[in-house]
């Protein structure tokens, strides 16, 4: 499939709703409330960063799809990233990844991390195309369905 015109650009509060729909719609993401999205701008408390793809056709742009990463001293960790359905397999999960990637780098991040379940093919895809590495199983992580988790992380320092 051809690769969708996107633009990843960091949320700002209105995008929230946007960002909820996507992953409400989302078998394989993190469910969050409202206020715990609106908590990621907020300057008390853990940082999040969260970076969405806007896609422009014709005078309208919306959002298609986000990626979410909590920042702890120079640790990185991806919580939840999702595209659109209708605009998967067109690299935007890519360049959502590659985007967190070049703000931890820009921050001085030294490592990211992610965990994800054993049965997403297409995230786990996504993630060893970003050169990360399975470190270890989390047993029964996951509920609802129970699941084991994929621990998976890469360093920040190489190119890749
Ligand atoms: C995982 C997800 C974000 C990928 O987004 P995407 O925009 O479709 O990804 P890309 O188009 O950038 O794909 C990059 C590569 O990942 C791999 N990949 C992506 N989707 C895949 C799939 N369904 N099956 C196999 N490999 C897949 C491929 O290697 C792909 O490269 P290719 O298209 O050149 O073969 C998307 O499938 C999604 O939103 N899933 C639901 C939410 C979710 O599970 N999030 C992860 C929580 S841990």
């Amino acid at each position: 499939m051809s690769s969708l015109r996107a633009t990843i650009r960091k949320a700002v509060p209105a995008d929230v709703p946007a960002v909820i729909a996507l992953e409400q719609a989302s078998a394989g993401a993190a469910h969050w409330t409202e206020s715990e999205y609106s908590s990621i701008f907020s300057p008390k408390g853990v940082r999040r960063v969260l970076c969405v793809a806007e896609s422009a056709a014709g005078d309208d742009a919306s959002v298609v799809g986000f990626v979410l990463a909590r920042v702890v001293a120079n640790e990185w960790e991806i919580e939840n990233i999702v595209v659109d359905g209708a605009s998967q397999r067109r690299g935007i999960g890519r360049a959502l990844v590659s985007a967190v990637i070049e703000q931890a780098r820009l921050e001085s991040g030294s490592r990211m991390f992610l965990e994800v379940r054993r049965s997403n093919a297409a995230a786990i895809s996504l993630y060893m195309l970003m050169s990360f590495h399975q470190d270890g199983i989390r047993r029964s992580y996951y509920k609802d369905p129970e699941e084991d988790a994929l621990l998976f992380s890469r360093s920040l320092e190489n190119s890749s």
